[in-house]
């Protein structure tokens, strides 16, 4: 049986998800749309499918599933309208760029037949999956960790500085970070975070403290303004005498004790998809329709990381510490 798949944005994200599914037998592309139809019809004729205007024509198409990847501001409402008609549903990150989007997506999930799956691909990169690994099985027992998600600019795509797209620059690649935190960490219990404004017309630079529920602490940087200096995305974690290392999800060092040889795993070879995690974020994406699993990221993951945003953002505004779950 093959999944018939319809994609709503037809930039940069969307013919990534578009050539994953295209070499995946389980999966037929009915139609991509967008509101330039020029982009639609470049796509459309790169993957082999129809150019549509919109999310009803993919539906009216028999689209069982969306992919919902337009900029920030305009998930909730295409997502909102596909699970209301039962349909399957991945959303590129953010879940949405207020917490009343997210609970409303969380509520429609919940109640939807389709099954709903966000994009934070980061959990299937191989050098994150690794990290993961080795605290699921106890030989990393991560205490502190230093965690950086940085961005050279907010040009490119040229929606990424205005932020009513954006929903804020934390919306952007600092959300996936976050999600991670709480990926590799577990849950988080409170935010204290400070901001300024060095280039852009937002908050664009970000020193926050998170306080796991586990007890675990982590320094957290962000900014927008780094130029695209290697690595811009690094998580260090600290054990007892131990600490892993990750320069993107390029490489991973770990260091399991004193004295000790420290072990590399080098990913760089890998084809950018796979060393991302978008082409198993794509296959799971099938994997749960078809085999009635549960989705590989949550709506539920996406409200949290939804809540971690708004905190380092009610935090920076108010000078206090911030508890999570949000009121
Ligand atoms: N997970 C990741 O690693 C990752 C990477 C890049 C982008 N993203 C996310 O994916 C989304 C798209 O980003 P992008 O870089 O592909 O942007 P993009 O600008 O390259 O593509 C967005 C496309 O959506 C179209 N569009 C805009 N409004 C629309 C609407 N209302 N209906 C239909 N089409 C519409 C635009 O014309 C454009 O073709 C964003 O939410 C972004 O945060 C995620």
């Amino acid at each position: 049986m093959t999944v018939k798949v319809g994609i709503l944005g037809a930039g940069y994200i969307g013919g990534v998800h578009a050539r994953n599914l295209r070499r995946d037998e389980r999966a037929t592309l009915v139609g991509v749309a967008d509101i330039r139809p020029e982009a639609a019809q470049r796509l459309a004729g790169e993957v082999g499918t129809r150019a549509l205007p919109d999310l009803g024509a993919l539906l009216h198409e028999g689209a069982q599933a969306v992919y919902v990847t337009t900029p920030n501001a305009h998930h909730v409402d295409p997502v909102l309208a596909a699970l209301g008609a039962g349909v399957h549903v991945f959303s590129e990150k953010p879940m949405a760029t207020t917490l009343e989007g997210a609970r409303q997506i969380a509520a429609a999930a919940s109640r939807s037949k389709g099954r709903y799956q966000l994009g934070f691909n980061r959990r299937w990169a191989p050098a994150y999956a690794f990290v993961r690994a080795l605290i699921a099985s106890g030989e990393l027992r991560p205490a502190m960790a230093h965690v950086k998600m940085n961005r050279g600019e907010l040009q490119s795509p040229p929606w990424v500085s205005t932020t009513a797209l954006t929903g804020g620059f934390l919306y952007e690649s600092t959300i996936h970070l976050l999600d991670m935190c709480r990926f590799l960490l577990g849950d988080i219990a409170a935010v204290l975070c400070r901001a300024r404004t060095t280039a852009y017309q937002e908050p664009d630079g970000f020193a926050a403290i998170l306080r796991c529920a586990s007890g675990a602490l982590v320094t957290f940087h962000s900014c927008a303004h780094a130029t695209w200096i290697f690595p811009f995305e690094r998580i260090e974690l600290f054990g007892p005498h131990q600490a892993v290392v990750t320069e993107e999800m390029e490489r991973v060092s770990m260091s399991p004790g004193l004295g000790r040889e420290i072990a590399v795993r080098d990913f760089f070879q890998l084809p950018m998809e796979e060393k991302w995690g978008y082409r198993l974020e794509d296959r799971k994406f099938l994997d749960a329709i078809l085999g009635g699993e549960p989705p590989a990221v949550t709506a539920e993951d996406g409200l949290r990381a939804t809540e971690l945003v708004e905190a380092c953002y009610r935090s920076a505004r108010g000078g206090t510490e911030v508890a999570l779950p949000l009121a």
